[in-house]
């Protein structure tokens, strides 16, 4: 790419279909160029011609397999030193198995790679382009999943609700810096992701499931306000900040010199 549009470029990984592949066409029609990363080539090679068609902008093609470290490194470098770059939509995930007991290691190894390892890798080489420049996007797919031990989706839950609160503590660290960050905590969203995961999303009450491009429509209007936490279905943000208020209530006692009465 010579040259980019005034908006940058947004690098999405799992852009080659579901929730990627719709960030991909709404950033593109808001000026973006883009960089589609997946490991289905042909996918991401057919989304870019469209979205070179129908919005002028620039697409590249990355193909990477998110788990294999070489190609991992591969991108952590582009995002760290180009800095046409100015959004990363950290997305590419897996849902897989979560039987604890009955399910090959290995696989939560996986799982874990792409969701917890990567992501946090991709976010830090973005952090090193953006900090110095006081600008640019980090949006991280979290889940509703991570909110609720109840789903019985230990392992997959674990990775999303470290994806929240890595950004929660990101923000944290970045102080007043003008880098955006949000995490995205979708509920149940029409995607491929259920059926790659050996679910069936029409099994599900309908009233739960949303389409994706509302999803993603709510989640970059939940950016645009300002959102650090954006939780596409929830009608009222107070109910989030009611949580987190509760949760701080803990605080005061989560860490004291002596141990608590009843304990003793
Ligand atoms: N759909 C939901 O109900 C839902 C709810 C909450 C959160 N989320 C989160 O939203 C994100 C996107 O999910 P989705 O529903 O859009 O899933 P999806 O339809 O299954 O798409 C996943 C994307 O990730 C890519 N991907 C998977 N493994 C990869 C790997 N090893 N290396 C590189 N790319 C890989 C896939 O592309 P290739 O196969 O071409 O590599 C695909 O583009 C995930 O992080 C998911 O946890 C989804």
């Amino acid at each position: 790419m010579s040259t980019t549009s005034t908006k940058g470029v947004a690098l999405i990984t799992g852009a080659s279909t579901g929730i990627g592949a719709v960030y991909a066409d709404r950033l593109a029609k808001r000026g973006y160029d883009l960089i589609l990363v997946a490991r289905d080539e042909a996918r991401l090679n057919a989304l870019a011609e469209r979205l070179r068609t129908e919005t002028g902008v620039k697409a590249e093609v990355i193909k990477a397999d998110l788990t294999d470290k070489a190609d991992v490194a591969k991108l952590e470098q582009r995002l760290a030193t180009d800095t046409a770059i100015t959004a990363l939509v950290n997305n590419a995930g897996v849902a897989g198995s979560n039987d604890f007991t009955g399910s090959d290691p290995d696989a939560f190894d996986k799982m874990i790679q792409l969701n917890v390892t990567t992501v946090t890798r991709l976010a830090a080489a973005a952090a090193r382009n953006f900090a110095p420049r006081n600008s640019g996007t980090i949006i991280n797919l979290a889940s509703v999943v991570g909110l609720m031990p109840e789903l019985n989706m230990p392992v997959y839950g674990a990775t999303k609700a470290f994806v929240t609160y890595l950004t929660q503590g990101l923000r944290v660290q970045f102080g007043d810096s003008a880098v955006r960050l949000q995490a995205v905590l979708p509920g149940a969203t029409r995607t491929e992701i259920w059926e790659r995961s050996g679910s069936d999303i029409d099994a599900m009450d309908p009233n739960m499931v949303m389409g994706v491009d509302d999803m993603v429509d709510a989640a970059l209007a939940g950016l645009d306000q300002g959102e650090l936490v954006t939780i596409p279905s929830l009608p009222d943000a107070a109910d989030w900040h009611g949580a987190l208020a509760a949760k701080a209530k803990l605080y005061p006692n989560l860490s004291r010199s002596e141990p608590a009465a009843r304990l003793r």
